[in-house]
């Protein structure tokens, strides 16, 4: 069974094929460059860019695989949450592109998404406690099945993409600065002092990363100079000054370490609560998961607890067409589709959960 999944929840159009859980092709264009100018993404430019990009990736992505139309059985997008005017450029095309080759169409919950692409590259061991932590989200999940995800907390505030993107951003670091960051810090040395650990003088599974934020700010009015800005013609830091340099890789380090700890134990306290213990993997997903610290921490954390880890690959963490592609096969294989009156559904709210069981007819059966 082939499906095409088309994500554009954000600032990524990206559009993938997947043959029975194998990746066959992606295409992929990124609006980075232009949100940067402004230093986040703009909701209006970014459904005007994925509704210019959609249709020639899609050619692309055909050309590239030699498929053709009428090979789709399934076609999958990302429904929600996301900017709005993003996703109905994807919901719409996949609709369309469904109608026209007589394929079915499943909504994917982007979030989901997220968390199942790691099955791509390696099987995923159920019941599964899943760590979602990207630009938008940190979420706290446990993992029955590909159909069943119970949200155990997430956060109140900022997500903790956002500490890292806006704690970058008064760094003078382009957007999106996460990896930046994780890349300064791998060359600088953490001062575990520096900043806190939020919002863990509790027992409920939530998180608060705006204090995060606020601390980096209150230590910056100390020392502004830090402040030394990108240069994007030459891609590194604008000041010569080796010493800021390095006092700036430490600051990123620092900072990192505060962000990982406090995820990692919010996840050690949900793993070690009593409803958990029949939990057999740990699942780290999104953005942040290609984070090279919070990576070897949670690593380090399943082990010590004798489980299973699983995180995709670094460039199925970020938003792509890949994950939409694969969970709307599964889902697809597993008897499931949308009639094509589904809604895409804002940040903000909740993806319900109205799938139906597929009718087979004609040629279009998994
Ligand atoms: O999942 P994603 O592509 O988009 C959303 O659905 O939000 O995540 C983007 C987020 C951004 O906040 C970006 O700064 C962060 O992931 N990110 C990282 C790293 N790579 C991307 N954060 C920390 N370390 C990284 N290596
Ligand atoms: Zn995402």
């Amino acid at each position: 069974m082939i499906c095409l999944g088309i994500e554009t929840s954000c600032d990524d159009t990206s559009l993938a094929l997947v043959d029975d859980g194998r990746l066959i092709g992606q295409a992929t264009a990124t609006q980075v460059d232009l949100h940067a100018l402004f230093g986040g993404v703009v909701p209006e430019m970014a459904s005007r860019e994925h509704a210019r990009f959609v249709g020639p990736l899609c050619d692309k992505l055909f050309a590239d695989t030699g498929m053709e139309a009428s090979d789709i059985d399934v076609v999958a997008a990302a429904r929600g949450p996301g900017l709005l005017g993003s996703l109905l450029v994807g919901v719409a095309y996949a609709k369309a592109f469904a109608l026209g080759c007589g394929a079915r169409f499943i909504g994917v919950n982007h979030l989901h998404a997220h968390i199942f692409a790691a099955g791509l590259e390696t099987d995923v061991v159920f019941p599964a406690l899943g760590l979602l932590v990207s630009g938008g989200h940190t979420h706290l999940c446990r993992l029955n099945g590909p159909r069943d995800v119970e949200v155990l907390g997430k956060t109140l505030d900022d997500a903790a993409g956002e500490a890292f993107d806006k704690a970058g951003k008064m760094l003078g670091l382009p957007y999106p600065a996460g990896r930046l960051i994780d890349e300064l810090a791998n060359e600088g040395r953490a001062d575990a002092s520096l900043f806190p650990r939020p919002y863990l003088n509790n027992d409920n599974l939530d998180f608060s990363f705006s204090g995060l934020k606020t601390a980096m700010q209150t230590f910056l009015a100390s020392r502004p100079g830090l402040k030394t800005g990108w240069d994007a013609a030459t891609g590194e830091l604008a000041t010569p000054d080796s010493d800021l340099q390095a006092e700036l890789a430490d600051v990123c380090a620092s900072y990192r370490l505060a962000v990982v700890e406090t995820l990692t134990i919010k996840t050690r306290n949900a793993l070690l609560k009593p409803q958990m213990k029949d939990i057999k993997s740990l699942v780290l997903a999104g953005g942040v998961a290609a984070n090279s610290l919070l990576r070897e921490t949670m690593r380090k954390l399943a082990s010590d607890l004798g489980l299973a880890f699983t995180a995709p690959s670094p460039a199925l963490c970020t938003d792509n067409g890949a994950m939409v592609a694969y969970l709307g096969w599964l889902l697809a294989s597993l008897g499931y589709e949308h009639d094509l009156d589904v809604e895409a559904i804002p940040r903000g709210r909740r993806v319900p959960d109205d799938m139906r069981r597929a009718v087979f007819e004609g040629s279009h059966r998994p």
